[in-house]
């Protein structure tokens, strides 16, 4: 459930007519609710209050890095999921507790190892062995001892696109389970780390929860293995995935059954359990509002819808075939079949293929929905277009939270060296 809805015939962030953003902010230009943040956090949260220990939930910062979307969940109670040294710093800036935060991640470099110790934070998931002896040697050296769990690959297919798969055994992510009992033995060895338990992730947008369930079968069976090898184990992070609805007709696993599920998956564990979600909790809370440049007529087929908006802004859509929702700001109650693109000159900058969708015309505003998820965050500045600004909407007033970096702000820290001037 999220707060944009139609009032008065015009599409709303809350209680903010999403014309005056446009207005004020221009487009394109990416809205948040608030309360939709906070009601997606709240569901979260309690669909997991059935559990043996409270568990704690560290957003997947990468989902929305948005320093006021991580300063709002932060104060919900919600530590950080972090991927790199920049996600670390956003969360922290945000006013997350360093115990709050776990850095995932395959490639974290020494320089991010350190300063994931420099900061204290609560956990390191750790996903070779080669990592897990870097980190242990980097915090013996500072008289520190990391905190870390190993990441596991349970090669489960977690049924979702191929790009955001991540527990099969091909994926690069965390060690076969085959090896973990060996590798655990190994690192827990050391004395810079205390090894204190498992992560697993299988990938995102799940719509199933079997995969899941799988996997959480197969993590078990591993904590009851490195118990009776003499290990202590009092954590198990169990990342994120559980997917959203981005059509009429999807109805994925509501945050309750995925709840009731990880309870029964594990009973009797008694370890301190992580959640990582990511887009359960942003996806929805966000739309892209766009206006329509022109609708081009005379082709072969449908019309083709440009709008504002480019592949740069939202590149779910080119780059995973995704789907979001467009729907006009203000509906005539007309429909229309058309192809939905934007201005970037390679056909990829598509939205959608003939899509029935509210009709529009040149001017018009619409919106695409389901975009507070890996939507601002993977922008680019292709095509010489700039990063498009944030807004965030709290009942019936707004704030730009990030602002517009327009194409000639990323032109200055460009320049021409001397060797070419002569
Ligand atoms: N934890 C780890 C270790 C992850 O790699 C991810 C997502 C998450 C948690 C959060 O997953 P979520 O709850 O959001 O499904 N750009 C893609 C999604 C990539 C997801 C990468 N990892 C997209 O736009 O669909």
């Amino acid at each position: 459930m999220d707060f944009f809805q139609l009032k008065n015939g015009e599409l709303h962030a809350e209680d903010v007519p999403l014309s005056r953003i446009a207005e004020e902010v221009g487009t394109p230009v990416y809205v948040y609710s608030r309360a939709t943040f906070e009601r997606h956090a709240r569901v979260f949260r309690d669909a997991l209050s059935g559990l043996e220990q409270k568990p704690h939930i560290a957003f997947a910062v990468k989902a929305n890095p948005n320093i006021a979307v991580l300063s709002l969940l932060s104060r919900e109670g919600y530590g950080a999921d972090v991927v790199s040294g920049g996600e670390l710093s956003r969360a922290l800036m945000a006013g997350m507790p360093a115990k709050d935060i776990v850095f995932s991640g395959v490639g974290k470099t020494q320089a991010e190892l350190a300063q994931g110790l420099d900061e204290g934070i609560g956990q390191f998931n750790i996903e070779s062995s080669e990592e897990g002896r870097e980190l242990a040697e980097l915090a013996h050296r500072r008289g520190q001892q990391a905190q870390a769990t190993l990441r596991i690959n349970p090669d489960v297919d977690a049924k979702t696109h191929e790009k955001i798969s991540t527990g099969k055994a091909e994926n690069k992510f965390g060690i076969p389970l085959i090896r973990a009992r060996e590798v655990f033995g190994e690192l827990a060895a050391l004395d810079g780390l205390n090894l204190r338990g498992v992560a697993v992730h299988i990938g995102s947008q799940l719509l199933d929860l079997e995969p899941l369930e799988t996997a959480f079968a197969k993590v078990g069976a591993l904590v009851r293995d490195l118990r009776s090898d003499g290990h202590t184990i009092t954590h198990v992070d169990l990342g994120g995935g559980l997917g959203v609805p981005y059509k009429a007709g999807e109805v994925p696993p509501s945050p309750a059954e995925y709840g009731a599920m990880v309870a029964r998956a594990t009973k009797g564990w008694d370890v301190h359990l992580t959640f990582e979600p990511g887009r359960v909790i942003a996806g929805n809370a966000g739309v892209l509002l766009t206006r329509v440049v022109r609708v081009k007529r005379g082709g072969n087929g449908p019309p083709f819808t440009i709008v504002d908006a480019a592949m740069n802004d939202l590149a779910r859509p080119a780059m995973y075939g995704a789907w979001h929702d467009f729907d006009a700001v203000v509906p005539s109650g007309e429909r229309m079949t058309s192809n939905i693109v934007g201005p970037i000159c390679e056909t990829g900058d598509t939205f959608a293929r003939d899509r029935e969708c509210d009709a529009v015309q040149s001017g018009d505003l619409a919106v695409f929905r389901t975009a507070g998820a890996y939507g601002a965050t993977m922008a680019s500045s292709y095509n010489s277009r700039g990063f498009v600004p944030e807004v965030m909407v709290d009942g019936d007033q707004f704030a730009v939270v990030a602002d517009r970096i327009p194409a000639h702000a990323i032109m200055d820290a460009e320049r021409v060296p001397d060797f070419l001037k002569d």
